[in-house]
């Protein structure tokens, strides 16, 4: 797989980047059938492609304790970890009705972990970067220059 395309390239075209996202899409749409959301009737499912070719999903799941819900692309990453992926280079979210929406901040920020600001991510109005989504963000090369 070619390397992600530069960040400077506002809005990316899929066709050219070797992502099928009608696949990836796809996907998403299936985990989101596992969907648990009993309390706000919101399903998510979530797909991304890795670096080495492998696919990882999630779905959200929510709790009694409604604060406490985790959203589908958190749950995303905890499988990634789970099963030592490579870097997420492409993300497909859908809902129920398996049309894109979009990631909330606090998802942004986890993506942001293991995807950086390269990560393609398909949206209603098209595929941008998490660069985009998330400017300046906050992340792992932060932390060593301020500790102390
Ligand atoms: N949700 C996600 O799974 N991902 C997002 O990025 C946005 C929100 C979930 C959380 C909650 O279970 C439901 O959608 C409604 O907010």
């Amino acid at each position: 797989m070619e390397d992600p395309p530069s960040t400077e390239d506002p809005t990316l075209d899929p066709a050219t980047h070797d992502v099928d996202w009608a696949m990836l899409r796809a996907r998403a749409a299936e985990i989101v059938e596992r969907a648990y959301a009993p309390y706000s009737g919101v399903r998510v499912g979530a797909a991304a492609l890795c670096a080495d070719g492998s696919i990882v999903t999630g779905c959200n799941v929510e709790n009694a304790s409604t604060g406490i819900g985790i959203c589908a692309e958190v749950n995303l990453c905890g499988h990634l970890v789970a099963a030592g992926g490579a870097r997420p280079v492409a993300l497909a979210v859908v809902a129920g009705d398996h049309l894109p929406i979009a990631p909330c901040g606090r998802c942004r920020q986890f993506l942001y972990e293991f995807g950086g600001g390269e990560l393609l991510i398909e949206l209603d109005r098209g595929v941008v970067t998490l660069d985009e989504l998330l400017p300046d963000a906050f992340g792992p090369d932060d932390l060593p220059a301020r500790r102390g």
